[in-house]
């Protein structure tokens, strides 16, 4: 077994290649209304409670979706299916689209807060900012969940070792064909 030493030089890069190595769902954070919109793929987001139900996210006070997360107080959290990736990227901005283009040619809905849920996400939580905690390049977002829709889709979308990857209960995982990510 080989072992890979931290030193001082190259920690960022260690802890880059450690992070790869943790398996994460992959969610889309949804923010603002009406036009003032804008959103980020992230595999932060974990329950903080159960009682109450809140969750955590961690986002880049550089993202465009920061200032509208503030200006509105509320986010929408979507749990990617597997058939979801090409959603994941546009939200990653990797593509180049901004704002409301992100939103395009997927279904959303909105329920109490006034955030677009995706109507088929494997799950998608309505939520109201509870409090933020600023840390370094980044804010620690905790969010109360006001509303929860659950769709009947049963594979989800995970990201590992910078790879989009299929998590189904009945086979495993699979990769995500790259054909996915034309950008058309
Ligand atoms: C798989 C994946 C996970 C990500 N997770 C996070 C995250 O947890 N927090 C974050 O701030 N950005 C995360 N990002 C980056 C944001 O999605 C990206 O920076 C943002 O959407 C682009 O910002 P823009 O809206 O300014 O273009 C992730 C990107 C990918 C592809």
């Amino acid at each position: 077994m080989s072992t890979l030493e931290v030193d001082t030089v190259n920690a960022t890069e260690s802890f880059r290649h450690a992070m790869r190595r943790l398996p994460s769902g992959v969610s889309v954070i949804t923010v603002g209304q009406g036009s003032d919109v804008s959103g980020l793929t992230v595999t932060s987001v974990s329950s903080l409670s159960i009682e109450p139900e809140t969750v955590i996210f961690g986002i880049n006070r550089k993202s465009s979706a920061w200032p509208i997360l503030l200006r509105h107080g509320v986010f929408g959290v979507n749990v990617l299916n597997a058939r979801q990736a090409e959603i994941a990227e546009r939200f990653s901005g990797r593509g180049g689209v901004k704002g409301a283009g992100r939103y395009l040619g997927a279904k959303w809905m909105t329920k109490i807060t006034g955030v677009r849920l995706l109507t088929d996400a494997l799950a998608a939580l309505d939520c109201e900012v509870d409090d933020i905690i600023e840390r370094h390049s980044h804010d620690i977002v905790i969010g109360r969940v006001r509303y929860v829709h659950l769709s009947s889709n049963r594979s989800a979308l995970a990201y590992w070792h910078g790879k989009y990857l299929e998590v189904t209960q009945n086979s495993g995982t699979g990769t995500i064909p790259d054909s996915v990510f034309s950008t058309t």
